[in-house]
């Protein structure tokens, strides 16, 4: 299929529909794994973008493709998957060989971060993901980010080793299993003292850890990205079933408008 844009159209890789095999899938830990597909052409796609991924032979159940931020672009492109529900086991038990629709790149990615900002990758899980390909990304232009990564129990922070090669890596976990014991707000109080504020925070995990941390960037002077979390249908602006809360009024979608917005341009209230 022809590649096409989203109607808040962004200016990045136009997204294309296509059919791909399943190459290999790794189980990381007892619930993530990683799918890695194959495609005839390389797939270009920015840091913190996602795919809508179905199951090519998955009938009516689920209907709906699910959204998977990209992990890695190029001709094997990989995702992470943490299985919630049935989407998510599907794919977690998909053999290689299968074949899956790949609607990709979707969305806008992170926007740079300004040259007298230290960056800050501020993980919560499966928000590792998008964080993980950024990191690589900023970290092949010389800039190794700082990755504080949270979790409740050292079982819940997947690809942490990969994270580790590329970035500075603090953990925290709630049990005390691995790194500091507590919430990963509690690495970003030191983040945020110890540079006066001069960061900028890319933030993707559950909802209250995301508005938390703008909360605290807020605070402190700091800038602050998040990838927005939401259920979604089409994946391209054409359903509004991705609505977020919008600080002043109103709603942000989060695939077209994100999954990657300022922080402080949500209402984490509302
Ligand atoms: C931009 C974006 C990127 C994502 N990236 C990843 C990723 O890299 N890895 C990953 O494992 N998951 C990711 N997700 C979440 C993933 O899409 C959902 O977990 C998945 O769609 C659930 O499908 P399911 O059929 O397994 O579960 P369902 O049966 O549909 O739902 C099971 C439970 O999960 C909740 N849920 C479903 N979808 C979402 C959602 N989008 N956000 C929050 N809660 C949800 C439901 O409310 C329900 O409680 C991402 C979501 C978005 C919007
Ligand atoms: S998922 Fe359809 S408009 Fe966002």
């Amino acid at each position: 299929m022809e590649p096409s844009r989203a109607p808040d159209c962004h200016g990045g890789p136009l997204a294309r529909q296509l059919v791909a095999p399943l190459l290999r899938r790794e189980a990381v830990g007892s619930t993530h794994h990683v799918l890695t597909f194959e495609l005839d052409r390389p797939l270009e796609a920015e840091p913190g973008q996602f795919a809508m991924v179905r199951g090519a032979a998955w009938g009516s159940s689920p209907f709906l493709p699910r959204p998977m931020s990209l992990l890695e672009a190029g001709k094997t492109p990989s995702i992470l998957v943490k299985v919630v529900g049935e989407g998510t086991r599907r794919l977690a038990t998909a053999s290689p060989g299968e074949l899956f629709t790949f609607h990709a790149p979707l969305g806008r990615g992170w926007s740079p971060c300004p040259a007298d900002r230290t960056p800050v990758l501020v993980a919560g899980g499966v928000g590792v993901c998008p964080l993980l390909f950024l990191a690589r990304s900023l970290a092949s232009l010389g800039r190794e980010p700082i990755a504080l990564y949270g979790g409740r129990t050292a079982c819940e922070l997947p690809l942490d080793g990969a994270l580790g090669r590329v970035a500075e890596l603090r953990i925290a976990t709630e049990d005390g299993s691995s790194g500091e014991t507590g919430l990963v707000t509690r690495l970003l109080e030191q983040v945020l003292r110890d540079t006066n504020g001069r960061v900028k925070a890319f933030v993707c995990g559950p909802r209250r850890m995301m508005a938390a941390v703008a909360g605290m960037c807020r605070d402190a002077g700091a800038l602050c990205e998040v990838s927005l979390e939401a259920v979604m249908g089409c994946g391209f602006g054409a359903c509004l079933g991705c609505a977020v809360p919008r600080a002043g009024g109103g709603y942000l979608y989060a695939c077209s408008q994100g999954p990657c917005v300022d922080g402080f341009a949500v209402d984490w209230g509302r």
